[in-house]
């Protein structure tokens, strides 16, 4: 040690000093917040086929349909694909845990941060008569927090988008992506020469660009988090030089990130 403590109490101090620091860190990335969240009100216990991440029926099946629309969690589409454990905080009817939900869709209801599928909301009571008092409920008072998403023998997959127009104008989705980090930019290189391009982000998840070279590509993608952290990563599979519309792509890859 570089320095010497004269007394028991200012050893105490530092202790306090050095757990008030320990702290702080573990905060508040992991902590909940408090909203409330509401239900598609669709027949259909799951998402919908047309949310605004451009996701198509993947957003209202993948994670066994435990999906949502967010509002301001939307982000102008970086938050499309991000998960987050939802748990509703009435003691009598709500588990612990909660639901894990991925971000399918943009949209809001009487100050909620989330939409839940039907199937998902009623996931966060401990039992399935607790389930139908939740429901008739309507909008309850929540806690959330960002978690990583999990696909099991799931590689990021690139899905072609049914606006696509072989070989004019091509547009994608990315489906399966892992971990707690946004994906934030995509780049996508001619496998000759590499030249990149970045593409824009057209609307929720949706990556375009008219005028794709030919030949296969290659995609790179930016991931981000709030703390300024960026990895790029780049697939170990390429786009063929016959992508179809409506195709999907193994890119190859997963991330943890
Ligand atoms: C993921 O990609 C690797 C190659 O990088 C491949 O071996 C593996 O089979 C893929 N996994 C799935 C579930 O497709």
């Amino acid at each position: 040690m570089a320095f010497c403590l004269r007394s028991p109490l200012s050893l105490f101090f530092v202790l306090l000093f050095l757990q008030t620091l320990g702290g702080k860190a573990a905060t508040c990335n992991d902590c909940f917040v408090q909203s409330r969240a509401a239900y598609y009100p669709n027949s259909e216990v799951q998402g919908t086929d047309v949310g605004a991440c451009g996701f198509g029926s993947f957003g209202a099946t993948i994670n066994g349909g435990d999906v949502s629309a967010a509002s301001d969690l939307y982000r102008n589409g970086v938050g499309c694909g991000a998960c987050y454990q939802v748990r509703c905080t009435n003691g009598a009817y709500c588990s612990d845990k909660g639901v894990t939900v991925v971000i399918t869709d943009s949209g809001s209801s009487d100050r909620t941060d989330f939409i839940l599928s039907q199937r998902a909301f009623g996931r966060m009571a401990q039992t399935t008569d607790a389930a139908a008092s939740l429901l008739s409920l309507g909008i309850v008072d929540i806690q959330y927090r960002r978690v990583s998403c999990n696909y099991p023998n799931k590689n990021i997959t690139i899905k072609i988008d049914e606006n696509s127009n072989y070989p004019y104008y091509l547009a994608f989705v990315l489906w399966y992506q892992q971990g707690k980090k946004d994906i934030t930019a995509v780049q996508l290189c001619e496998t000759q020469n590499f030249v990149c391009k970045l593409l824009d982000r057209s609307y929720g998840a949706v990556w375009t660009t008219t005028s794709p070279p030919s030949g296969p590509l290659q995609i790179r993608m930016l991931f981000s988090d709030d703390d300024g952290d960026e990895n790029w990563v780049v697939p170990v599979n390429n786009i063929p030089a016959d992508w179809k519309v409506g195709q999907t792509y193994d890119s190859g890859v997963q991330v943890n990130l």
